[in-house]
C-alpha cells in the first residue's frame, strides 16, 4: 500500500504539555526521574542494504521524557534500529543526562554534543512565550555546525514527538533541490506570523519575494534537513541575521525560533505532510494502531505516570489539532 511519509509521524504535542505539567524541579541537587532499561531492539533480516539514519533531538530536564519516549517510539517503529544513530543536543546537566540515556538505552549509538548556550544567548529576544526562549530551542538552527561534516542529512525532532511508523519512509523523502522537508500547513494566516512594523517595512516582507512557492507556515518540529546544502547555502548565518535585526533593530515577531525558519525557508522546504484524505486516512489508522503498545504498554515500563494517564482523547485532540483540522 502506498502511504504517504508522514503517515508516519505523530505530532504529539499532547504528549509535551503532559511532561511539562509532571515537572521536574531543576534544583542544584537535580535527580533526574528514573527509567527502566528499554529492551535490545535488533535489526530484522531486511537491512543488510539499510541505510544509517541519523537522528537529532535535544536532550534536557524538563523534557527528557518527552525525549526518551520519542527515542523508543522510533525504535519500536522502525524495521532496522541498530541502524539509527542518535545525535542529542544538549546544555546540563550534561553528564547526568548522557547517563540516563546510556541507562534506558543500553545499546543505543548515540552521540551527545554540547551546546553553548552563550551562541544565542545575546541573540534571543523574549518571546510571547518564556518556554520559546531557552537557548536549546534554538539548537536546531546549528545542526549543521554541531554534527559531523560527514553526516550530510539528518531528521531533527522536537522532544515532544511519539513516532508511530518506520522512520526511514521520512529518511528517505526526496528533497529534490531543498534543503529542508518538514510538515507545511497553508491554512494558517501567515501575517499573522510577523507584526505590522514587520509588513510595513519596505523592505522586510521582500524577504518572500521570489520563494518557489506561496510561503506557508510549517512545523520545526520535524525536519529532515539536507546539512550538505545547509552549510552550503550559509542558513545558519541568514537565520542569525533575522534573529538580530528582531533583537538590535525591530520587533518582527513574536514567536521564538519559528519565525526566523519562516523568513528564511517558507515557500522554499519540502512539505512532507501531504494533504490527501487517504494519507489522513493512513495517518489515524497509524496513530490507532501505535496506540497500545507505544501509549500502554511500554509507556508504563517507562514510569512516564503522565502519559499513561494520558486518556486517548488527549491523543487524538493533539492529533486533530495539528493533523487534521481544516485539511
Ligand atoms: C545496517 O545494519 C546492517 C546489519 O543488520 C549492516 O549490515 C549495515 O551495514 C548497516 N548499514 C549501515 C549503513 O551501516
Ligand atoms: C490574515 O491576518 C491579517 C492580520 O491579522 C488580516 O489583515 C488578514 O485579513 C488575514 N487574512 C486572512 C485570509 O484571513
Amino acid at each position: 500500500m502506498a502511504r504517504h511519509p508522514l503517515a508516519a509521524l505523530i505530532l504529539a504535542a499532547a504528549v509535551g504539555l503532559i511532561i511539562a505539567a509532571v515537572g521536574i524541579n531543576a534544583t542544584p541537587n537535580l535527580k533526574l526521574p528514573g527509567f527502566r532499561e528499554a529492551p535490545a531492539f535488533r535489526n530484522g533480516r531486511v537491512c543488510a542494504d539499510a541505510p544509517m539514519i541519523h537522528v537529532a533531538m535535544t536532550l534536557d530536564t524538563t523534557y527528557l521524557r518527552g525525549s526518551l519516549a520519542g527515542v523508543l517510539s522510533i525504535l519500536q517503529h522502525t524495521s532496522c534500529p541498530e541502524n539509527v544513530t542518535f545525535h542529542f543536543i544538549a546544555i546540563a546537566p550534561f553528564h547526568l543526562l548522557r547517563r540516563t540515556v546510556e541507562a534506558s538505552f543500553p545499546s543505543l549509538p548515540f552521540r551527545i554534543y554540547r551546546f553553548d548556550a552563550a551562541v544565542v544567548r545575546g541573540k534571543i529576544s523574549s518571546s510571547v512565550r518564556r518556554a520559546l526562549d531557552q537557548p536549546l530551542n534554538y539548537a536546531r538552527i546549528y545542526l549543521a555546525d554541531l554534527l559531523p561534516g560527514a553526516v550530510c542529512r539528518v531528521i531533527y525532532f522536537d522532544s515532544d514527538i511519539v513516532v508511530v511508523d518506520d522512520v526511514s519512509r521520512l529518511w528517505g523523502i526526496n528533497l529534490g533541490h531543498h534543503t529542508l522537508g518538514a510538515p507545511e500547513y497553508c491554512h494558517a494566516n501567515f501575517t499573522t506570523y510577523f507584526t505590522d512594523r514587520f509588513w510595513s517595512d519596505p523592505d522586510f516582507p521582500r524577504a518572500f519575494s521570489g520563494r518557489g512557492r506561496r510561503p506557508c507556515y510549517f512545523n520545526t518540529g520535524v525536519m529532515v534537513m539536507d546539512l550538505e546544502k545547509w552549510r552550503a547555502g550559509g542558513y545558519t548565518r541568514r537565520l542569525e541575521g533575522w534573529m538580530a535585526v528582531q533583537k538590535k533593530a525591530v520587533r518582527i515577531y513574536e514567536l521564538g525560533s519559528l519565525p526566523p525558519f519562516l523568513l528564511v525557508f517558507a515557500g522554499e522546504a519540502r512539505g512532507v505532510d501531504g494533504g490527501s484524505e487517504e494519507s489522513r486516512e493512513d495517518l489515524r489508522a497509524g496513530l490507532a494502531a501505535a496506540l497500545p503498545t507505544g501509549f500502554a504498554g511500554e509507556v508504563k515500563g517507562w514510569s512516564i505516570v503522565g502519559i499513561s494517564t494520558a486518556s486517548e482523547g488527549t491523543m487524538w485532540k493533539a492529533f486533530a489539532a495539528i493533523c487534521i483540522r481544516g485539511r
